[in-house]
């Protein structure tokens, strides 16, 4: 199991973080060909979706699970409330060849947690603990949890480590910040560090997570904080290059970055048809950042719809 693997090193596991909409495939590319962290993940998938998606609709909705080689090991994250979907896309994901699966328990976005997936399913320990058993069962691969230290406050964050702990996850995955913090406020690493030592004291494996906005700051967190290393999502907006030690970016880089990444999200999902392009234009807004000029050039690339777009709005510009 290449958890196993990564934790046996002894040196603090650095991840890429799952993003909706941030890290697809091209961005998963980039990430894997300019820093290479231990692991990545993908966005989520609703395992409801995976199920009941037909036709054409299922071809782009799987396009969320491209994945190129080189980054593995990379882990495939679902949401959902429903144990037997879970088993379901347990099987799919191991059939295309994902190195481990993530059942999102963090996601607080409404649409998600109120229906009683994603951060919702805290308030549900016993079907928590369902999807994780029954996940389990029907896979090989590993299969790893990601969430937040509780709903409403930091203090049930102990029961629910507990109850995680129970049925033995390969990895929990913590958000320092509540359900209904949102993404308001600093992420509470002290509570992050007592929830290491139950999920440690279970001979379980934590990586914590909130506000890592560079790879020097991981050793100290670990340490720290006692975890055994540290996911990095929103750090890495704009900053392929941040789990290769890139802090600050030049801008040369930053262009240059623009339009490979722009390329490659074409080469993958032109085939989505009409209005393709439009997804990938936030992380361009992301690289033009921090260098005179780079408001203009950000209005410009807003307007792109396609890579060659983008290498001429670029090429102005250098
Ligand atoms: C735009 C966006 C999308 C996210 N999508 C997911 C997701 O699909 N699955 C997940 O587990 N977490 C998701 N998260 C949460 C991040 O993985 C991470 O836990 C959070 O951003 C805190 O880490 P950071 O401060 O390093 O960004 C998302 C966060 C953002 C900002």
């Amino acid at each position: 199991m290449f958890w196993q693997d990564l934790f046996g090193r002894g040196l603090p596991v650095v991840g890429l973080s799952p993003m909706d909409g941030v890290t697809d495939a091209a961005f998963r590319y980039m990430v894997a060909k300019y820093g290479k962290p231990d692991v990545i993940f993908t966005e989520f998938v609703s395992v409801d979706a995976l199920h009941f998606t037909q036709g054409e609709r299922r071809e782009r909705l799987l396009q969320t699970f491209r994945f190129d080689p080189g980054e593995r090991p990379v882990v495939a994250q679902v949401f959902g409330r429903t144990p037997e979907l879970f088993a379901e896309a347990a099987e799919l994901i191991e059939d295309m060849g994902f190195d481990g699966i993530d059942i999102n328990m963090g996601c607080p976005a409404k649409k998600v947690s109120e229906q009683g997936a994603g951060a919702g399913l805290i308030r549900t320990p016993k079907l928590a603990q369902e999807i994780i058993r029954v996940t389990k069962a029907n896979t090989s691969l590993p299969v790893s949890v990601k969430t937040r230290i509780g709903v409403t406050d930091k203090t049930e964050m102990e029961e629910w480590m507990e109850t995680l702990m129970e049925v033995a996850p390969a990895v929990v995955s913590l958000h320092g910040r509540t359900l209904r913090q949102l993404y308001t406020g600093e992420a509470d690493w002290e509570t992050i560090a007592r929830a290491g030592e139950i999920v440690h004291h279970h001979g379980g494996y934590i990586l914590g997570n909130g506000d890592v906005k560079k790879i020097q700051d991981v050793r100290r967190k670990t340490l720290e904080y006692g975890v055994d290393g540290v996911l990095i999502g929103r750090g890495a907006e704009g900053n392929p290059g941040i789990f290769a030690g890139i802090k600050d970016p030049t801008k040369e880089q930053r262009l240059a970055w623009a339009v490979e990444h722009a390329r490659k999200f074409e080469e993958i999902f032109q085939n989505l048809g009409v209005n393709y392009f439009m997804p990938v234009r936030k992380h361009l807004a992301w690289y033009a950042h921090g260098f005179p000029g780079a408001g203009e050039l950000r209005q410009n690339l807003m307007m792109t719809n396609s890579a060659e777009e983008v290498a001429e709005v670029i090429a102005r510009v250098v």
